[in-house]
């Protein structure tokens, strides 16, 4: 009896220190969702319904490294503080479970719904590994499946796959909306180097409309992770953005999030030019989309790492993080219109009372930099710990770059892909700079003038970068530099 009251002691006391020790283990983010444990790639199914923000991701419960893909599911009231929910889609026999989407069917245009209620609907690529290990090149098609308890619970539809493969070998990544002007859904799919629209008045069959991009943007990897949505510009013109995803071919090599800027009619979507714009230049957001019902917000979250080394870096428990979420705007400079990308306003809630700094800081863990000039001027922040670990981000007037050097700020040696110096050119035109950084255990992200550039970085130090100091040539002192403490959103 005695025997068996300390064992269960002994269980009691692992059980709760390994519950105590979850999300405060090496580099982990303390303000970024991360998976309780194991690998994690793209968002998926982001979806805003009666004041619940749903974040599904491709999810592999069994190893840090990417596996036969399950939709994991976690849920969040304000975007920051998030809640773990169990597995919501496992892989069957007609696939694993792929990126896709979720909409709100209001119209209980599917038929789905119950009690008057209104279903939410998954549609998502079932990728077939068997059909693949025998060569074949239609391994993906697109299936469905619904909630009729607000996204907690889901049910596959009963005769997937709802869009069957004409032949491609790759065919993914369903983004859905609806189309009120034509009364149907447009559904926006990666199809190799090109984007196919198709349309659809009941969410279960689906008739191709059109196909673009094949000649224009980035064309140096595989088109994955579409999105399609309307945006009114500042000067109050009304445009449509295609965001469209690639890998490799990004700016710092490896993943990165392209976009275009057009007009859509419910059949084509035409470019109003041919530049290619990224919503993020940095080396570790990928695979962002925009979330699904949040009227004339434009919520946007990638996932913060790179194909090129995702699986190697070194974290142990779990691999990988969500980038934080912004709300993105459309921003005319010159005659070109352009994305620009904040942290979401909702980061307020772990905002720690703002510090007027000089030049130097030494503070917490997870911050907010925010630091603006008087003209435009070469200028550096060093973030940097007791291990002479540091993190270079700045901007370089000579070339009307900003920059992140992130070669001495950590571990890097797990892969030669890990790109160290990471620059993007300045988008904007005004005389003068502003730029938010928002600092993480193990990351980075770079909002320059109001977000017009902006980079993700994700780096390994031995202790968090807890010291923050200004540098120039000229001994100039910012216009604003402030430090916000950030709490950390895990309980
Ligand atoms: C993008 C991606 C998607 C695919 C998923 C598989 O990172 O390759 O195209 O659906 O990941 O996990």
């Amino acid at each position: 009896m005695v025997r068996k009251a300390g064992l269960i002691l002994i269980v009691i006391c692992f059980a709760f220190t390994s519950l105590a020790q979850q999300y405060h283990e090496q580099y982990r983010p303390q303000i970024h969702f991360s998976p309780p444990a194991h690998w994690m790639n793209d968002p998926n199914g982001l979806v805003y319904y009666k004041g619940v923000y749903h974040l599904f991701y491709q999810y592999y419960p069994k190893a840090t490294v990417w596996g036969p893909m399950h939709w994991g599911h976690a849920v969040s009231t304000d975007l920051i503080h998030w809640k773990n929910k169990p597995i919501a889609l496992y892989p069957d026999s007609i696939g694993l479970i792929f990126s896709g989407s979720v909409v709100v069917d209001y119209n209980n245009t599917s038929g789905f719904g119950k009690n008057g209620q209104p279903p939410l609907v998954a549609i998502f690529t079932q990728h077939n590994q068997a059909r693949e290990k025998d060569g074949k090149n239609d391994t993906e098609n697109e299936s469905i499946a619904y909630s009729n308890d607000g996204g907690n619970t889901w049910t596959k539809y009963a005769h997937n796959p709802v869009l069957i493969n004409p032949g491609i070998s790759d065919f993914r990544d369903p983004k859905v909306m609806w189309y009120a002007p034509q009364k149907k859904w447009i559904m926006t799919l990666a199809t190799k180097d090109r984007i196919t629209f198709y349309s659809s008045k009941n969410l279960r069959s689906w008739t191709k409309e059109s196909e673009f991009g094949q000649d224009m943007g980035a064309h140096g990897g595989v088109w994955e992770c579409p999105d399609l949505f309307p945006m009114t510009a500042n000067d109050g013109k009304n445009l449509w953005v295609l965001i469209v995803n690639i890998n490799p071919g990004g700016p710092q090599g490896g993943s990165a999030t392209q976009y275009f800027t057009g007009s859509f009619d419910g059949k084509t979507f035409s470019p109003n030019n041919r530049q290619t714009k990224w919503v993020d230049w940095g080396s570790d957001e990928y695979a962002g989309v925009t979330y699904s019902n949040t009227g004339n917000r434009r919520i946007f979250l990638g996932w913060m790492s790179n194909w090129q080394y995702a699986t190697v870096v070194p974290t142990k428990e779990w691999r990988s993080a969500m980038t934080m979420p912004r709300e993105l705007k459309l921003l005319k400079v010159r005659d070109e219109y352009y994305l620009t990308s904040r942290p979401v306003k909702e980061l307020s809630s772990i905002k720690g009372t703002i510090l007027d700094v000089k030049k130097t800081k030494r503070g917490g863990n997870q911050y907010e930099l925010d630091i603006s000039t008087d003209r435009l001027r070469s200028f550096s922040i060093t973030l940097s710990n007791d291990n002479n670990e540091k993190l270079i981000v700045g901007f370089d007037l000579g070339k009307n770059q900003w920059y992140i050097d992130r070669a001495d700020a950590g571990e890097s040696a797990f892969s030669k892909d890990f790109v160290k110096y990471i620059s993007s050119p300045r988008i904007a035109s005004d005389s003068h700079a502003d730029v938010k950084l928002v600092v993480d255990a193990a990351s980075v992200e770079l909002f320059a003038d109001k977000g017009l550039t902006t980079m993700t970085s994700i780096f390994f130090p031995k202790k968090p970068l807890n010291q923050v100091s200004l540098n120039s040539a000229d001994g100039f002192i910012a216009r604003r530099f402030s430090y916000t403490p950030l709490k950390r959103i895990w309980p």
